[in-house]
């Protein structure tokens, strides 16, 4: 594509909610209508295989027509994973490779603030309110996501909201829910979880812990509850930021937390501290079932608010690539470059956290080595980050030339620069989950490679030349034999 025929930047956050979204989704020629799928594993195998067949372009899915539920109760999978939809949704560009569009949402990050929520007292949210007995999670099309899941997940593209009960500070982080019955939802926080440290909080004062599920909202808001931010920053700030205009929110009427005003579900409740149930298993985000079912809280679900025909929106862990995993690799990708370069790292020229690895397993990131050790502290720093911290596997640091979501040009530097007992580090014991397949129990922690894949840095300089087309040849014989080559 050149560059008269890409499209310029959309203008940003001129949608009010996730329908008016979806209409322009379709308009892009990004969204398929599916009718008639079960929600028990049908929903769940569809988005799988479309989100796999090709990861960064597959469609958005609506499915409508749920066998069992009224028309117009919908469920949405794979909101913003792709180029088309995730650039359209951050005002940038239409990007040519992933690589564009790291820098494209770096730059957004670099030319944001964070805008705080506008507190409303009205809004679609507010169309229906079930409460007592009228509360039953079934009444939407929750689906059974996988052949050995043990229920009906209602939050997995969510986002559940707490407040921290000494600092008021208010948390947004999608943990998945499980529908257990009508009125009663299990939680599953990993140990560490900005979610699990305020829930604790709560607990250990013998409180129960107020909260509020949103199972279908604007794909922002998913971004940033799903993000590692850093501790006090706000998640409805950091996407209304994104957005470029505030979120709206109504202060729920249990609680007093703030729910967005335009999200299509909202749970209230409370996680009790006295009672636990059997939650899980659930297929996850690495591709197993590596925690096996298991005693969690139960969030006691007081009321339910839904617009008119809702939507639920639907995450699908599994084995990679997911309908989640390349949105979340390109915005995990700016933010590891983003804080090793505030952390004093200079000659970075890409970052990208590979979908086969989950978007965190597997993470490379490329310099231009300017001094020796540089290699090193860019894989140290990658590692120990705070966006690429939690659960990860594999930092590989490549040269400049090579492109770190080329999986290709990746393999080539790890076989042809790096010399393996020289050049892997490892780091034990660092911040994981139960969620790993390569742990078996407590505590959750994990080891880590660091790869240093770069030219030595003592001979870079003498190290072989490439033996490759220069530029300039490629672009002279292309011009000349143009027909070879699609033009
Ligand atoms: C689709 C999806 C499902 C997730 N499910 C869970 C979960 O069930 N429990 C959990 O602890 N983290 C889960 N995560 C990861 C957290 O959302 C992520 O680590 C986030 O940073 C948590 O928010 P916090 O940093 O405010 O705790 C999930 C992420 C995604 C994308």
């Amino acid at each position: 594509m050149d560059d008269r025929s890409r499209s310029a930047a959309p203008p940003r956050g001129e949608y009010n909610d996730l329908r008016e979204l979806i209409a322009r989704f379709d308009a892009l020629g990004e969204l398929e209508v599916v009718r008639a799928a079960h929600w028990d594993l049908e929903m769940g195998a569809l988005a799988e295989l479309v989100s796999g067949r090709s990861p960064g372009r597959a469609p958005a899915l609506l499915f409508d027509h749920i066998p069992g539920y009224p028309e117009g109760f919908r469920v949405l999978s794979g909101a913003a994973n792709s180029f088309k939809r995730l650039a359209m949704l951050l005002g940038l560009p239409e990007p040519r490779d992933e690589m564009e569009l790291v820098r494209g949402y770096r730059e957004r990050l670099a030319t944001f603030s964070p805008l705080p929520p506008v507190e409303v007292r009205d809004g679609p949210i507010l169309e229906n309110l079930l409460e007592g007995d009228a509360v039953d999670l079934f009444r939407f099309p929750v689906p059974r996501v996988h052949e050995l899941d043990g229920g009906r997940y209602i939050g997995t593209e969510d986002v559940v909201i707490m407040r921290d009960p000494d600092t008021g500070w208010i948390n947004l982080g999608t943990y998945r829910i499980q529908a257990h019955d009508r009125n009663t939802a299990g939680i599953w926080i990993s140990p560490g979880k900005h979610g699990r440290l305020i829930r604790e909080k709560y607990f250990a004062r013998g409180e129960p812990c107020p909260v509020l599920i949103s199972c279908g909202q604007d794909p922002l808001l998913f971004l940033g509850g799903h993000q590692e931010l850093a501790h006090g920053v706000g998640e409805y700030d950091y996407a209304g930021g994104l957005r470029g205009r505030p979120f709206e929110v109504i202060a729920s009427r249990g609680h007093g937390l703030p729910m967005p005003a335009h999200a299509e579900i909202v749970l209230e409740g409370v996680i009790d501290p006295k009672q636990t149930r059997r939650e899980g298993p659930f297929g996850e985000f690495m591709g197993y079932y590596a925690s096996q079912a298991s005693e969690q809280p139960v969030v006691r679900i007081e009321r339910i608010y839904h617009r008119r025909d809702p939507i639920l929106t639907l995450a699908i862990p599994s084995r990679p690539p997911e309908n989640f995993t390349f949105a979340r690799a390109a915005v995990k990708s700016a933010m590891i470059w983003d804080e090793v370069e505030r952390a004093g790292l200079t000659g970075v020229a890409g970052v990208w956290c590979h979908e086969a690895g989950a978007g965190r397993l597997f993470n490379v990131i490329a310099i231009k080595q300017m001094y020796p050790g540089h290699a090193k502290q860019a894989g140290l720093l990658a590692t120990g980050c705070r966006a690429g911290n939690y659960a990860g596997r594999w930092v590989i640091v490549v040269d400049e030339d090579i492109d770190p979501s080329n999986i290709f040009d990746v393999v080539w530097a790890l076989s042809t620069r790096c010399d393996p007992p020289q050049d892997i580090d490892f780091v034990r014991g660092a911040w994981s989950t139960p969620l790993d397949p390569m742990l078996r129990e407590p505590p959750w922690e994990s080891n880590r490679a660091i790869v240093n894949a770069c030219r030595p840095w003592g001979w870079k300089d003498a190290f072989p030349k490439v033996a490759e087309a220069s530029p300039a040849l490629k672009r002279q014989v292309m011009e000349k034999w143009p027909k070879l080559f699609g033009r």
